[in-house]
């Protein structure tokens, strides 16, 4: 199947960390972008947030400003679901929340041509329940970016028990098109990369609270010894821990409690407490100091 053309419209819901990168990416790629969040001014922030993510790369002389210019032209912030309407795909990426995507799924499906690619970023919900109810399910696929979305490389195409081949194709073509490199997945609990990442994070946890070690240890051993780019701590901080506990819940639930997947109370804690990492300024380390991370 061939990937979208350029001309065709890419909605984009929810503009947090990963709304906003997906929006680059497909502007970046050429398409006219909507952009649309139920909190005021979070869709123009976050287009307001690309530019300045692409204005560094102008200033290391990696991207000439008219580009710049061109691609945040591509953007624009929507003020309501219906204007979404003409889009010939769209990706969802609000609270990873299976109630509320599925209440969102369905305003979509009501107010989207029967051609429009519907798809979820979702990190670990059944794209099946997603798109269970609907009267078109086999046009609901995952889309599943990682973080920063116009950094990192995998895509997941995630197909639930009624997808159609043809749209998991044209999907894969798209993210293809979009310099990404994608993977077909079937929808099982966190997909591949999440259910492989559990560990990682559930383990580090585990040492912590074990008192093996200290977050900055334990991240800097595995980032010089062990080679990872990121350590499960600073990992978790950028991801967000309202996001990787509610995976991790997702996962554990879907599993009918295997204690592998069993979420920490200190993950707990720390979203209790809204200490949710870079973007609330405090995780397991402090940013309240330092610039906002760098997405591009
Ligand atoms: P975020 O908290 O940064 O942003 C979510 C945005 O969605 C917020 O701006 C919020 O106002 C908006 N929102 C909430 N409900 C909405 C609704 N009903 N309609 C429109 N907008 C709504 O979250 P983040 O990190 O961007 O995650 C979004 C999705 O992407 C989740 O499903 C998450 O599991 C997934 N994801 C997250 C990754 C990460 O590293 N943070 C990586 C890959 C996927």
């Amino acid at each position: 199947m061939p990937a979208l053309s350029p001309s065709d419209i890419i909605a984009v819901i929810g503009a947090g960390a990963m709304g906003a990168g997906i929006a680059q990416v497909a502007a970046q790629a050429g398409h006219p972008v909507r952009l649309y969040d139920t909190r005021d001014g979070a869709a123009q922030a976050g287009i307001d947030g690309v530019r300045h993510q692409l204005e560094k790369r102008v200033a290391r002389g990696k991207m000439a400003q008219d580009e710049v210019e061109a691609i945040v032209a591509r953007m624009t912030p929507a003020a309501s679901l219906a204007e979404l309407a003409d889009s010939r795909l769209v990706v969802e990426a609000i609270v990873e929340n299976l109630e509320v995507k599925r209440g969102v799924f369905a305003e979509l499906e009501a107010l989207c041509g029967p051609d429009t690619l519907l798809t979820s970023n979702t990190s670990s919900l059944s794209i099946t329940s997603i798109a269970a109810g609907l009267a078109r399910p086999e046009r609901v696929a995952g889309l599943h970016f990682f973080n920063p979305a116009p950094v990192m490389k995998l895509v997941e195409v995630i197909s639930g028990l009624a997808t159609d081949a043809e749209a998991a194709e044209t999907l894969y073509a798209t993210a293809a098109a979009w310099g990404k490199v994608p993977v077909h997945a079937s929808s099982t609990p966190g997909f591949i990369v999440n259910r492989v990442a559990r560990p990682f994070y559930a383990e580090g946890l585990r040492l912590l609270q074990e008192g093996a070690a200290d977050p900055a240890t334990l991240d800097a051993l595995l980032r010089q010894a062990g080679g990872f780019r990121m350590g499960p701590f600073e990992l978790m901080d950028l991801i967000g821990h309202d996001v990787n506990y509610a995976v991790t819940r997702s996962v554990f639930d879907a599993y009918y409690g295997d204690t592998r997947f069993e979420p920490s109370l200190v993950q707990q804690a720390l979203v209790e407490a809204g200490r949710l990492g870079r973007k609330s300024g405090l995780g397991f380390y402090d940013y309240r100091q330092q610039a906002q991370p760098a997405a591009a």
